[in-house]
């Protein structure tokens, strides 16, 4: 499907799913094109509506600091959702809008190449593994999506609304 400069330029004139309709701007993600570790979250929220980057609203700053305490920057990471548009008032994207925008992440996935993935939250876990994944299975037992190992985890903004996590 290209390189990642091209998916990019695809995924923001979009108009696979209804998300598009709704969105100011498609989010296709960004990170070194070799990055080693690829992240994926679930969608855009309003404000990376807004600017077109992933992360940049309070779950960025849980992400950023996470990445600190492993010893990573934003530099270091690929960074991307499950789907590329924010869905209306950020409810949880639907199994067709995911199907429609998993092309793109698997694209992505191939053109990046990382030694590891990393799914935030139960959305991304379904978004990579498919349907019948969730993410208390995957959590911990390090599945594969085509041979490279998918480290799940929970969403940086559950740990928001609950800091046990
Ligand atoms: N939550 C996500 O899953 N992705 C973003 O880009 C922002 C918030």
């Amino acid at each position: 499907m290209g390189d990642i400069e091209d998916l990019a330029a695809r995924i923001r004139v979009c108009t696979l799913c209804r998300l598009h309709e709704g969105r100011t701007r498609a989010v296709p993600g960004e990170g070194p094109r070799d990055a080693k570790l690829f992240l994926v979250g679930e969608a855009p929220g309003r404000h990376e509506d807004e600017v077109g980057r992933p992360f940049v609203g309070a779950a960025g700053k849980v992400l950023d600091a996470a990445l600190v305490t492993a010893g990573l920057t934003r530099g270091d990471v690929f960074i991307t959702n499950v789907v590329k548009c924010r869905p209306p008032e950020n409810r949880r994207p639907r199994a067709d809008e995911i199907a429609a925008c998993r092309p793109y992440l698997v694209a992505q996935v191939h053109a990046v190449r990382p030694g590891a993935l990393v799914a935030l939250g139960d959305t991304a876990v379904t978004g990579l593994l498919g349907p019948a994944a969730d993410l208390s299975t995957a959590r911990g037992s390090l599945p594969r999506f085509e041979g490279i190992p998918v480290v799940a985890t929970y969403h940086p903004a559950a740990t928001l609304y609950n800091r046990g996590l």
